[in-house]
């Protein structure tokens, strides 16, 4: 499929091969934070996972125009506990490294909540994000911000009035990016000469192995395995420097390149984890055909549970109107028949729908009764979700924890 809006994959934007695996197709599906105003047509665009046979990038056969995705973004990094405490540790992370008074740079940073952490440190800190909407809601808060897709182009222009970065940090928005190419000339331009450019992306190990199949979304185009990068940043003239596996977004890993003739030397993990890799057969045909056998059995137990228990008269709603939500909801086939309204916590979203399945969204002080059963939409904040929900559950409430396996979460049992 090709139109103004949708381009159709044809080359690896990692290593330049065309020789692709087909992992699964979810037909069309509309994008995850498309949230409607009113319940009426949407656009749908293919939802289709291919896995690169050189070098095992995962990744969708379509591109949707980042003009459409991003100008203006109703996606707002989360303030929970579990993101603050990461973002802090992130700081802390790459801080330590850096040393004191570089100038940092952040790709996709959103209303700025990551770099106040680095302002916190001392570093003078500067945020590139296309949003208008977000980059004036980081500015007002004191984060300068950049509305801008971040490129070689751009990040001249920021080295001729800042000077090069210490750091340019993108958390979770490598994967969003199409012509990596572009961005990392960019990094490249950017760099002092032992300067570091760390991403978090999701990590395609726990992807699969958590069968997160509702992390797949037409953002999210590319899914690295460890070697994956180092092959792309080989290609560029970058080293891996170090990767750490951190457990938000359901599983990320946090990767530091430099300069490939830099000071800095190679962590052992890179190499553990690119053996670890490959020793579990992710270079493998095979174990992608059955990452999509569990994905189509972990979908068909969740449609049968939630429909078995609207049957025997239970309230379900969804916790958190995610992204991932968005897919999880229509893949499963899960309408307002079944899910009567969905919580969220961002006001963006509330008084609004969810994409395709156009299920209300409600604050969570609107809820006027509450369901007998919350299908954990967020579920990567599981934790901090049934420990604050402390009292719903004591009230006999529960939770659906959709994935790896569709597990019923109260406080007398966990059952499938
Ligand atoms: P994220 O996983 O992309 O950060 O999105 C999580 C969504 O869930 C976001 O819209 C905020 C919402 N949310 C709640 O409604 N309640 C919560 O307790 C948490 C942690 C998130
Ligand atoms: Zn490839």
């Amino acid at each position: 499929m090709t139109t103004d809006i949708a381009k159709k994959v044809t080359t690896c934007r990692v290593c330049g091969a065309s020789n692709w695996q087909d992992v699964i197709s979810f037909g069309a599906v509309p994008l995850a934070n498309a949230y409607l105003d009113e319940p009426g047509p949407e656009d749908a665009y293919p939802l289709e996972l291919v896995s690169c046979r050189e070098c095992r990038l995962l990744s969708l056969t379509v591109v949707v125009d980042p003009q459409v995705l991003y100008r203006t973004y109703s996606y707002v990094t989360s303030e929970s506990e579990t993101m603050t405490r990461h973002m802090r540790e992130v700081a802390r992370l790459c801080g330590e490294r850096i040393g004191p008074g570089g100038l940092v740079v952040e790709l996709g940073s959103n209303t700025g909540n990551q770099l106040q952490f680095f302002q916190a440190a001392g570093h003078p800190v500067l945020g590139v994000d296309p949003a208008r909407n977000l980059a004036e809601t980081a500015a007002q808060r004191g984060v300068p911000t950049l509305a801008e897709y971040f490129g070689a182009e751009v990040a001249g222009a920021i080295a001729a009035e800042h000077g090069p970065a210490s750091l340019i940090l993108g958390r979770h928005v490598f994967a969003h990016i199409d012509d990596l190419t572009d961005v990392l000339a960019g990094v490249k331009a950017l760099l002092t000469d032992d300067g570091l450019f760390a991403i978090e992306v999701p990590y395609a190990v726990d992807l699969l192995d958590q069968v997160a199949f509702d992390t797949v979304y037409h953002e999210h185009l590319s899914y690295f395995l460890i070697s994956t990068l180092d092959r792309l940043f080989a290609r560029h003239g970058l080293r891996t420097v170090d990767v750490r596996r951190l457990a938000v977004h359901g599983g990320s890993v946090l990767v530091t390149a430099a300069r490939a003739d830099s000071r800095w030397e190679t962590g052992e993990r890179v190499g553990e984890l690119i053996a670890y890799e490959k020793e579990q057969g992710f270079h493998t045909d095979a174990r992608y055909e059955q990452f999509a056998a569990r994905v189509r059995t972990t979908c068909q137990e969740l449609t049968d549970l939630v429909r078995k228990e609207v049957a025997n008269g239970r309230r379900v709603a969804g916790y958190g109107a995610s992204a991932k939500g968005t897919t999880l909801l229509n893949i499963c086939r899960l309408t307002r028949a079944e899910v009567q309204f969905c919580t969220d916590t961002t006001p963006q979203k509330q008084g609004r729908f969810t994409p395709g399945t156009h299920i209300p969204i409600l604050a969570p002080a609107d809820v006027a009764e509450q369901p007998d059963l919350y299908l954990m939409l967020a579920w990567n904040y599981a934790e901090e979700i049934l420990r604050r929900e402390a009292a719903y559950l004591d009230a006999g409430g529960g939770f659906i924890i959709p994935v790896p396996q569709p597990v019923v979460h109260t406080r007398r049992e966990a059952r499938r």
